[in-house]
């Protein structure tokens, strides 16, 4: 089977190897002639960022990009990237990259009309309508990692440069208006970034599957999500030129992402607090928080978990489940413990208060307090 199509929902994505050269009439469609490519340092100087400017040039729209976007993006690229985007006299946004670039982007097409501070927008109650939505730039999504799932996503995280706390950005127009989800262009990301932006795909899928919330149809893409990265995860860290895994790996992303509408619970509670404060890779820190959490929530999640087992090819039900996740884990060398990372017990009261207020709490099936918080930093630091 060819793994090719056009896709409508969430939104209209351009599924398949070499898509990319499809940039040009993408920008079209979107009502852009004037875009500024939106991306990270890393990427700014790589084959696949000056082949897509290549492509935009050659289509008569520019070559236009910035690129001064930090890991854990802030307030202070943001800015820098309207002034860019209103200098050149932009008219919408190509978001190209990891979720740095993607996230990015997306705020700087959000941003460019809007006249109230960007944390005015926080994911909270209904400040989204603050925003005039007329006035958003429209956003073409290019993802070159297979993680984060931004690309199907109406927020961004934004870290404030003074508090380095994660907020997150909300408005439903945010969602890109194309997605061009092309497998080639993450070929050449290394094996340990392979493997950590995978596990996010897979974190997405394993808490919004465990969330309590009602949503069927979330349900079924986080299984079918599991599935993808359980069968093809190992194949893209093993061979970075199999495409194949390369695009199912892809598609389990950007389902990871659309699950989650479902909710999110205690392993991103806890991850963005650690990546905020010690810098962490967001995706490995989530593989590492998971078998903690997963015994925490055991008895709300026991019996989907009975049942999901046997479709993901594990033997044993939840049991099986638990057991694989660790098995899985130490495979891509995941660390057991974050204190291999960097992160350390002496901002535990930060850690535990930062969690608290994470809105991933809302979607984990164990109401999250300070105490049961703390023991989970404690088991996995
Ligand atoms: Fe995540």
């Amino acid at each position: 089977m060819e793994l090719r199509n056009n896709w409508s929902y969430p939104t209209a994505m351009r599924f398949g190897a070499g898509r990319i050269s499809e940039i040009g009439e993408a920008c079209a469609v979107a009502g852009i002639s004037k875009p500024l490519l939106v991306t990270d340092k890393g990427l700014a100087t790589m084959d696949i960022t000056t082949r897509t400017l290549d492509l935009l040039e050659a289509a008569g729209l520019g070559r236009a990009m910035f690129s001064e976007v930090d890991a854990n993006p802030t307030e202070i690229n943001l800015d820098a990237g309207l002034k860019v985007y209103r200098d050149g006299g932009h008219d919408g946004v190509v978001a190209f990259g990891g979720g740095s670039g993607l996230d990015l982007g997306k705020m700087v097409a959000f941003m460019a009309g809007q006249t109230r501070p960007v944390w005015d927008y926080e994911d909270v109650g209904d400040w989204w309508t603050r925003a005039d939505a007329d006035a958003i730039a429209p956003i073409i999504a290019v993802p070159t990692t297979a993680g984060t799932g931004s690309e199907v996503g109406r927020a961004s995280v934004l870290t404030n440069s003074e508090t380095h706390v994660k907020k997150i950005i909300f408005h439903p127009k945010v969602l890109p208006t194309v997605v061009i989800c092309d497998p080639e262009l993450t070929v050449g990301m290394p094996k340990h970034i392979t493997a950590g932006t995978g596990l996010d795909a897979f974190a997405h899928c394993v808490e919004a599957f465990s969330s309590p919330h009602y949503h069927p149809m979330s349900q079924g893409i986080a299984l079918e999500g599991m599935r993808l990265v359980i069968d093809y995860l190992p194949r893209a860290y093993a061979d970075g030129t199999d495409i194949e895994a390369r695009a199912q790996m892809m598609s389990a992303a950007a389902m990871g992402a659309t699950a989650f509408q479902k909710g999110l619970g205690a392993i991103h509670a806890m991850s963005h607090p650690i990546g905020a404060v010690f810098n962490t890779h967001h995706g490995t820190t989530n593989a590492v928080c998971m078998p903690a959490v997963l015994d925490l929530n055991e008895s709300m999640i026991r019996e989907r978990f009975d049942r999901a087992a046997g479709y993901l090819g594990i033997n044993g039900g939840y049991d099986g489940f638990r057991a694989f996740v660790q098995d899985f884990n130490d495979s891509f060398a995941i660390p057991r413990k974050l204190s291999e990372m960097g992160v350390t017990a002496d901002r535990m009261d930060d850690l535990v208060a930062m969690a608290l207020e994470d809105p991933s709490c809302g979607g984990n099936p164990v109401t999250l307090t300070s105490d049961n918080l703390r023991k989970l930093f404690e088991a996995t630091i």
